[in-house]
């Protein structure tokens, strides 16, 4: 006979309750918590038709980081995002709107994989499955697909087949028959997610998992589904230009905040060997508002468009708006503008957008975006052959940037002839063939770029 438990859930957090509350004690969520009933069974775990080795304690000195091998997805922009490719046994969260390509990626990946891969699919029917890989020409014949969002049948399937990668497609439509609560609810995600990674670590498969977010840009479900997993790529995109970013936002195995960018076109993703082409329209546009910024995305220098729009507010209170950069760090930089370098700004309406769907956290992008907004108020163009790349201090100074000899480099590369930065760091790379102008503080710069 099997048991049932009752417990209650703070949707938010996943924390358990003894009983119910009006508001979470440990995230402070107010309505957040619900009942869930666990069947307690007896079940037969998925690890019974496993052959599994023990798993001892072993001496940290002998644990040799050499023989960890990766699964290579011939994929470089994959692979790079990945830390150098697939680590055995870790799970892979990738979230993204819907239509943006998760799908789409993670069958280009299968395809290119030495070994099985089972793919279960909660969402599509097995022919929309076929439909999109006709589309992108796939090829793989021990590639199974399973149209299933039961748990226990899921694991009942990968026990028979034995996968060498496991793809959930996704992680919000999988439920556990041992758990009576709506689908997508947080302990349904939480068990099923919990149950898929003892399953990775157990029998080292790697396993990625599909997840929706939610309007807010938010990964659907709880947080913690955040936290057990290893790895979390973020797919962003602009839906208008055919453009995806991939982008790591933790990861256990590698670097974060490294970016893999791809074209979306009618036979599925394809790598832009030249990202900073894309990310900088015609060079020969010469408009107000424009600048180009120098920034590090993970190990890899990106060049980066910033454009601006100053103009006078149409209503009383002036507007703020940034896409693709924080809109906080916006308005800090404009109430330095306007207290330490004097630049009457408060009364008027700035738009900030950085192209190509790009969202940039990197501070060395400030100097970019405090050269655009000027730019634009005193609607004067900047020459397209600088670019820029520092941080802005509270007091109006400029501060150091990282890996500056990488940046100059690519700077270099592309061709530009001037390089904008603070006066910190950048002593020992006076060798370099591109101009190197150095800054202390804002008004130097307004002085070199306006005056
Ligand atoms: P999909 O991988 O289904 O997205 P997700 O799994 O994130 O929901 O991709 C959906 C979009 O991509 C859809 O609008 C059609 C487009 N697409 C292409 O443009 N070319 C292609 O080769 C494929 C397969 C899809
Ligand atoms: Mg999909």
């Amino acid at each position: 006979m099997s048991k049932i438990k009752n417990s209650f859930v703070c949707e938010n957090c996943g924390v358990e309750h003894s009983k119910w509350k009006g508001q979470c004690s440990f995230c402070k969520e107010w309505n957040s918590i619900v009942e869930q009933i666990i069947k307690d069974q007896p079940t037969k775990s998925w690890s019974n038709n496993y052959d599994l080795k023990e798993i001892i304690p072993t001496q940290l000195d002998n644990v040799d980081i050499n023989n960890e091998k990766r699964i290579l997805t011939n994929d470089s922009e994959f692979d790079r995002v990945l830390g150098g490719g697939i680590v055995p046994g870790c799970v892979i969260l990738i979230a993204g709107e819907p239509g943006i390509g998760k799908s789409t990626l993670l069958l280009q990946v299968s395809s290119k994989i030495n070994g099985s891969v089972l793919y279960v699919s909660g969402e599509e029917s097995l022919t929309q499955i076929k439909i999109r890989s006709n589309r992108i020409n796939f090829k793989k014949s021990d590639f199974y697909v399973l149209n299933e969002t039961d748990s226990e049948k899921i694991f009942h399937n990968i026990t028979k087949i034995k996968p060498n990668l496991l793809i959930i497609d996704s992680i919000q439509t999988v439920t556990s028959s041992l758990i009576s609560n709506s689908i997508a609810s947080v302990s349904q995600i939480r068990k099923c997610t919990s149950d898929l990674i003892d399953f990775a670590k157990k029998t080292n498969t790697p396993v990625f998992l599909i997840g929706h977010i939610t309007k807010d840009g938010s990964i659907a479900g709880p947080k913690v589904l955040e936290h057990m997993v290893d790895t979390v790529i973020q797919f962003e995109g602009d839906q208008e230009v055919n453009y995806r970013i991939i982008r790591t936002n933790k990861n256990r195995y590698g670097a974060t905040n490294e970016i893999g960018i791809y074209e979306m076109n009618e036979s599925g993703l394809k790598i832009v060997k030249n990202p900073n082409k894309y990310l900088i329209s015609n060079k020969n546009i010469k408009k107000s508002g424009h600048a180009i910024g120098c920034s590090i995305q993970g190990i890899r220098p990106l060049m980066i468009e910033v454009q601006a729009l100053v103009s006078s507010a149409v209503y009383g209170t002036p507007q703020r708006s940034a896409t693709g950069f924080n809109s906080k760090r916006l308005n800090m930089i404009l109430a330095i503008l306007e207290k330490r370098a004097g630049i009457q700004i408060g009364s008027k309406d700035v738009f900030l957008n950085i192209t190509g769907g790009i969202n940039v956290d990197d501070p060395s992008i400030d100097l970019a975006v405090i050269s655009s907004i000027i730019s634009s108020h005193e609607n004067i163009p900047i020459d397209r052959n600088i670019c820029f790349s520092g941080e802005i201090g509270l007091s109006g100074e400029l501060r150091g940037i990282s890996k500056p000899k990488e940046r100059l480099s690519e700077a270099e590369k592309l061709g530009f002839n001037l390089f904008v930065t603070s006066n910190s760091n950048i002593d020992n790379l006076d060798k370099s063939k591109i101009v190197i102008k150095k800054l202390d503080q804002i008004e130097d710069l307004i002085e070199f770029l306006f005056r």
